[in-house]
């Protein structure tokens, strides 16, 4: 994950609670009913001692290899090499299989190719990325890559992104090879080495590589949402939100050049006056809500059952409450987040001398576009809120929003992951579509599917948000090992050629 994160729902601190609640229109709250897991499937595979052993030791090396992106074009390249080799001798079933194929793109970046034996099935990719943000010590109660074990927690940079699954998918295949597993379907291991700063160099070659080899993806897998317990305020079982869309992105910088001079004889505006004004703004006056006009109200309509009362029978009925939840939204940064575009100054260059009257000033500005907006949108509302010509913009890059992939009962890909989640997380009591508001790897497979899934196989309490490209990040060993039986299970999942036909729930009116 690229900044942002499953934080998105966190905080959704209830001002709601106060909402005098008068109208008594409750029969709607009950039309989203999670139907049952299917019944009648295998149980989860239980893996052995060794076994577990073994997929903790391989989790724990991979930590240890501090595979550092830096920036676009600068990452250590070195732990990289290491990184590759390290795979190797790890899992060497994969490497050794007939009927997998390994290909290294962009010097870094893995792509494996799995050869299922019904060749008219849609393929699909599973993708996670092997590098990690930047940790120093300080701060950190162990080191961030001496992959030290506590309380049955793996401490270490990349326990939650997104070492977890990149080696937590080649472990599942490993494993699967080792019970004799061929697959019916064909699938793709697409392992990214620069998805922190940008995945131009990774993930994007090797969706351009599958382009140029005209493969059509049934769906892509990647990381994102997760398994979240206690983090949506107001629901108290654990939940499952896989993201169906992410935020799009503008990173831009507004110069003002001016006369360059004495500061004894000041002009009455310098180009530093000019550009704090014109951010200054930029900041007061935040792009509008959206609350309702994006896919996160689905989010909440999907999850209504699982708040307490009075707020199940709110989220039951946003077709009336919507502006009220939108308000409360707002309030906090993290669920602001999910509801506009927002804005952040992040850059500000100006001044060469005490005494000298700057000749130029530049800021940057990211924005994080709701998916009900666009690029465009947003300069414009940018070009009015500014409103001074001698401020000039410049866009350094620049994204849309990514489609909302389908979620419906005849989604492939959707419905397979979720059927996964329930088997491999059965504590969880419904699965809902939600939007990332950070960015993935996955977001330079658009041209390959329709069906793209952010999910990460891990279980998020409300202080291990933090930990995301923060301190102390550390998962439970426990949980890991669910994690590898998620994607153990994905692949068996996904070998059925079409999805069983839905049967209506008990519930439904
Ligand atoms: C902004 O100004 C700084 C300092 O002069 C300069 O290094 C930088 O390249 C400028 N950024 C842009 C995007 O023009
Ligand atoms: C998808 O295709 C369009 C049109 O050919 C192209 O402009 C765009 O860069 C492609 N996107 C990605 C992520 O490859
Ligand atoms: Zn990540």
């Amino acid at each position: 994950m690229a900044r942002g994160g499953a934080a998105g729902l966190a905080g959704f601190g209830l001002g709601l609670a106060l909402f005098v609640f008068t109208v008594p229109l409750l029969l709607r709250s009950c039309r989203f009913s999670e139907p049952q897991a299917e019944g009648a499937r295998r149980r989860p595979v239980g893996f052995s001692a060794q076994e577990k052993e073994q997929l903790r030791e391989a989790l724990r090396g991979a930590i240890r290899i501090p595979t550092v992106s830096f920036s676009p074009g600068k990452v250590a390249t070195s732990a990289m090499e290491e990184f590759s080799a390290y795979i190797r001798k790890v899992f060497p079933g994969v490497f050794s299989s007939s009927f997998v194929q390994h290909e290294v793109i962009g010097g870094y970046s893995h792509l494996f190719t799995v050869q299922g034996s019904d060749p008219h099935l849609q393929p699909y990719v599973l993708l996670a990325h092997l590098d990690v943000v930047p940790a120093s010590d300080e701060g950190w109660e162990v080191p961030p890559f001496s992959a030290q074990e506590r309380d049955g927690f793996l401490y270490g940079r990349g326990t939650l992104d997104d070492k977890n699954a990149a080696i937590g998918i080649l472990q599942a295949l490993e494993f699967l090879l080792k019970r004799q597993y061929r697959p019916v379907r064909s699938f793709y291991i697409g392992i990214g080495h620069d998805e922190e700063v940008s995945g131009n160099d990774g993930a994007r070659k090797i969706a351009a590589k599958l382009e140029r080899a005209g493969v059509r993806l049934s769906f892509v897998s990647d990381e994102g949402l997760a398994v979240l317990e206690g983090v949506v305020k107001g629901i108290s079982e654990p939940v499952a939100l896989v993201g169906t869309t992410e935020k799009g992105a503008i990173t831009l910088t507004l110069t003002v050049h001016s006369e360059p001079g004495h500061s004894s004889f000041p002009p009455k505006e310098t180009s530093i006056g000019i550009l704090a004004a014109a951010v200054s703004r930029l900041e007061q006056n935040p792009m509008p809500s959206l609350f309702g006009k994006g896919p996160e109200l689905v989010t909440f309509e999907q999850l209504a059952t699982q708040f307490a009362f009075p707020l199940n029978v709110v989220m039951g009925n946003l077709w009336l409450f919507a502006p009220v939840v939108g308000r409360v939204l707002e309030r906090e940064p993290s669920t602001s987040a999910l509801v506009r575009t927002t804005t952040a100054l992040t850059l500000f260059h100006a001044g060469v001398k005490a005494n000298v009257i700057p000749p130029f000033a530049n800021a940057t500005v990211n924005f994080r576009i709701h998916p009900a907006q666009t690029v465009e949108e947003v300069l414009e509302l940018v070009r009015a809120t500014v409103a001074d010509e001698r401020v000039k913009l410049n866009v350094q890059d620049a994204f849309d929003p990514l489609p909302v992939s389908p979620y419906d009962e005849d989604s492939f890909g959707f419905q397979i992951i979720r059927r996964t989640i329930h088997e491999v997380f059965s504590e969880v009591s419904m699965v809902a579509p939600g939007v990332c508001i950070g960015n993935t790897d996955s977001r330079h497979f658009v041209n390959l599917t329709d069906s793209i899934y952010r999910f990460s196989p891990i279980w998020l309490k409300r202080e291990d948000l933090g930990r995301i490209h923060g301190l102390n990040e550390r998962i439970s060993l426990e949980m890991y090992e669910r994690g590898v039986q998620f994607y153990f299970h994905l692949m068996e999942n996904s070998d059925i050629a079409q999805l069983p036909k839905p049967h209506k729930s008990a519930h439904e009116l």
